[in-house]
């Protein structure tokens, strides 16, 4: 995915707009650029790198414009290069683009576009066609242009004989805007809208948006004018800066607690969870035989902590599924079956998609979504939203938390509606839910030998998290975290079923990384343990063991509170995380913006 913005106002538009791409930066980030226009000439300057490589740029410039947009690119279509980079210029046009025109080459070879592509992307031939269609009317071009485009589509265009005035529209990839005094802006994201307005409104497939100094203009495609639904955005604009924190994981790891806290609370009434708010019907929960959970990445790890809490408490069979593998799959769901879809930025196309897969077998859909109006959002039957408010390192932390902490609450909801938990059960359930927040901030506290630990695996090649149960899930988390920002290569392994082949990569001073927080499997872990330790292994254990003296067992210990063990959740993950953070912090990497990666996955 990337990262768009548009301003046009009445003060300069460079700054704004080189401000707001700093803010969406976590959206993509191999390369950058800005396109002005003013006295009838559109200034474009663009640059492989990071903003701050763009920035740099253009400082030495005196530009301006009070009209402009401005992109950040996670590379699919072409190089990271200069070219590729946006805006991309053909003639009177200037745009960009987020998303994925599946058709383009196609477009190219029926519109004869071969000599007026100079870029290996996607997004110029969108702006070569609107050229090839544009005589005097904007709308009349883009209109045809998006006819003929078969994709996710995220466009600002700009004509250079239309002075003070950005044209937008979209299809799946995500846009919200606003006006105020200074102008119209219009962005991916909030992080980008927020230092102008509080209030925004989501911007409506398949509309035309015409964005001036005096306000924003939306028609639809048959020329109606529309009036847009306005939202309020529940956090401030502290909410998307570091705060003193080095890096936004860090600072996000530490707001887990509170995190929690406004995704639980608001749902608890009388000791119990309460989802009349967010207008939840119990039959969803009455009528379903059986769940199916799907998501990626981070989201699917926090969908299995709910499968293991689901099955091992309600008796209810759950299925997790890989979003991406399930829309293939012709998965077995009907009526009968809940599908819960979990997504921190409610884009990410593969979960979107098999929403929509779920749905067209008759399934209901709740998803569990952290940005407010995203397209999976309002494709969903029902949404509990979390609210952790904006997220902006790439590696997810206080969205897995708050994902858990849902799935929790629909536990509770459905063992009550189902008559599987009782009134006592399910208070008892909750207080301990409520609970979990001042775990994570005790955890946090005691967390100070991760540093000397996160020393010892950042010279590793490989590590290992081992766990069983719910620690099993922890781990496969835990891994991926460590990956995605240290580039340490991990695997998470079901602590039994190392020696059926993978122990022999145990050799000495290898990480291990062992949980043993389930007292059921306790004993059996710390057999496992002793196997690898045998072996010359690194064992860190995390355990709510009080010490440990055996050398046998451990090299490091880390010790999370007294709990119950379907509670252990909260703790462990922050314990996880912050072993990735300090690992990837000692080796000198960007922890927020791994290689490679972007903050929300809107290609297949
Ligand atoms: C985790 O740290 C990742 N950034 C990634 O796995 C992420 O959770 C996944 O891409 C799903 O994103 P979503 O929650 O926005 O759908």
């Amino acid at each position: 995915m990337c990262g768009i913005i548009g301003f046009t106002g009445n003060i300069p538009a460079k700054d704004i707009i080189i401000n707001g791409l700093e803010q969406l930066e976590y959206r993509g980030y191999d390369s950058a650029g800005i396109a002005l226009l003013a006295d009838g000439e559109i200034t474009l300057r663009k640059r492989t790198g990071k903003v701050a490589e763009l920035k740099k740029l253009c400082n030495s410039e005196e530009l301006n414009a009070t009209c402009g947009i401005g992109h950040t690119r996670w590379a699919t279509h072409g190089g990271v290069t200069d070219t590729n980079a946006h805006p991309h210029r053909c003639g009177k046009v200037v745009l960009i683009h987020n998303g994925i025109i599946e058709n383009y080459r196609e477009l190219i070879v029926e519109y004869g576009l071969q000599d007026t592509i100079v870029s290996e992307t996607d997004s110029e031939v969108v702006a070569a066609l609107i050229d090839k269609f544009y005589e005097d009317d904007p709308y009349k071009a883009i209109k045809q242009v998006v006819k003929i485009l078969s994709g996710a589509f995220a466009l600002c265009i700009m004509f250079q004989d239309i002075p003070g005035k950005i044209f937008a529209i979209r299809n799946v990839s995500p846009m919200v805007a606003t006006s105020c005094d200074k102008g119209s802006v219009i962005a991916s994201d909030l992080t980008a809208l927020i230092a102008f307005s509080k209030e925004y409104f989501v911007v409506p497939e398949y509309h035309i948006l015409t964005l001036t100094d005096k306000g924003i203009d939306i028609k639809d495609l048959k020329g109606n004018e529309v009036k847009p639904k306005l939202l309020t955005v529940n956090w401030d604009i502290t909410s998307a800066q570091k705060g003193g924190y080095p890096f936004f994981m860090l600072k996000e790891i530490y707001e887990q607690p509170d995190a929690i806290r406004n995704t639980v609370v608001p749902r608890i009434s009388d000791g119990l969870p309460d989802f009349t708010e967010d207008e939840i019907d119990d039959a969803v929960f009455e009528n379903c035989t059986n769940i199916t959970v799907v998501a990626c990445g981070t989201a699917m790890h926090a969908g299995m902590v709910g499968k293991q809490l689901i099955e091992k408490k309600l008796r209810i069979p759950v299925i997790v599924e890989i979003a991406s593998e399930f829309r293939y799959k012709d998965p077995i769901i009907d009526e009968h079956t809940l599908t819960i879809v979990l997504s921190q930025s409610g884009e990410t196309i593969d979960t979107l998609e098999a929403l929509k897969l779920a749905k067209s077998k008759g399934s209901k859909v709740l998803s569990i979504v952290n940005v407010k109006g995203s397209t999976i959002a309002r494709e969903s039957d029902y949404v509990l939203y979390t609210h952790a408010g904006p997220e902006i390192a790439v590696a997810s932390t206080k969205a897995y938390t708050v994902q858990v902490a849902a799935m929790y609450l629909i536990t509770c909801k459905l063992g009550l509606v189902k008559g599987i938990l009782t009134k006592k059960e399910s208070k008892e359930f909750i207080t301990k839910l409520m609970n979990t927040p001042n775990i994570i901030e005790e955890t946090l506290k005691n967390a100070n030998n991760i540093k000397r630990i996160a020393n010892h695996i950042k010279l590793a090649p490989d590590a290992f998290y081992i766990g069983r149960g719910l620690d099993y899930v922890m781990s496969l988390e835990a891994a991926l975290k460590l990956k995605e920002i240290s580039y340490v290569h991990a695997e998470a392994y079901a602590a039994g079923e190392l020696k059926h082949g993978t122990i022999a990569l145990i050799t000495e001073n290898v990480p291990v990384i062992a949980l043993a927080t389930q007292e059921d499997v306790y004993a059996k872990v710390i057999s496992n343990i002793r196997e690898v330790k045998a072996r010359g292994a690194y064992v860190v254990l995390i355990s709510m063991d009080e010490e440990v003296h055996d050398d046998k067992i451990c090299d490091k210990h880390i010790r999370i509170p007294k709990l119950d063990s379907e509670f252990t959740a909260f703790a462990t993950a922050a314990i996880l995380q912050l072993i990735a953070y300090y690992t990837s912090e000692a080796k000198g990497l960007d922890v927020d913006k791994p290689r490679n990666l972007a903050k929300s996955v809107t290609v297949e």
